[in-house]
């Protein structure tokens, strides 16, 4: 989700503005996923490096990202979405932990549109903890090292469980992925948009999809 920063700019407000619309969009993208048939949607709020941005902003982030989880959620959650969260989102201030947790544990019956949110999420960061938790059940007598294969480390990511994503789209004309589901999008097919984050809605994801759709996916085969 780039561009809120940008947005907010060419309006000549202060980036927390562009961030508040940046919800909004994130808002109405859930609801149209759930209404496209997108079974899992993750939207990448704030990553391992975004802690190196000014304080003042680190902080409006986390604000709006509890005013998301105790104001908007029971919405989304009433229309069938379940929350996951990726990312070691343990080092958030305590309260937010425990309202996340909460929110975890209510929507977990919910089976529409699963929502995954990266909070504190790098893949580096993600694939090195899961090569710890290997490596202690290797010492731990639990399994040998050539046990581990493809499946095993998957099963160590965050993202146990969940499939690999089919399409990544980002925003705002970037084209990188700094640092997200490096491991899990082995095969997704990329899209660089230059909409703005905040200016991304419905029309923007429907065409994303139909785009997708048209790509022929090959998975390494002919
Ligand atoms: C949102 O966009 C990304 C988040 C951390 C939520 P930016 O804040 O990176 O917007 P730009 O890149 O400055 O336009
Ligand atoms: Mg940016």
């Amino acid at each position: 989700m780039d561009g809120n920063g940008r947005w907010a700019k060419r309006r000549l407000l202060p980036r927390i503005a562009g961030h508040r619309k940046g919800i909004e969009a994130a808002k109405t993208v859930v609801r149209a996923a759930g209404d496209l048939g997108v079974e899992v949607l993750t939207l990448y709020a704030f990553s391992t490096e975004n802690w190196r941005r000014p304080a003042d902003e680190v902080s409006d982030l986390m604000g709006l990202l509890r005013h998301f989880i105790v104001s908007d959620l029971d919405e989304l959650a009433a229309n069938g979405v379940r929350l996951r969260i990726i990312g070691e989102y343990n080092a958030l201030q305590p309260d937010l932990v425990d309202l996340i947790d909460q929110a975890v544990s209510r929507t977990a019956p919910n089976n529409k549109t699963t929502l995954v949110i990266a909070l504190n999420y790098g893949s580096q960061a993600e694939i090195v903890r899961a090569a710890r938790r290997l490596a202690e059940q290797v010492r731990d007598g639990v399994i040998e090292s050539s046990d581990i294969d493809e499946q095993m480390m998957e099963s160590a990511l965050d993202t146990a469980g969940l499939p690999p994503p089919d399409l990544l789209i980002r925003t705002s004309g970037e084209q990188r992925l700094s640092n997200f589901l490096m491991w899990q999008a082995a095969y997704a097919e990329l899209m660089f948009v230059d909409t703005l984050w905040p200016d991304f809605g419905k029309a923007e994801l429907a065409a994303a999809l139909e785009d997708y759709a048209a790509r022929e996916r090959r998975f390494g085969g002919l």
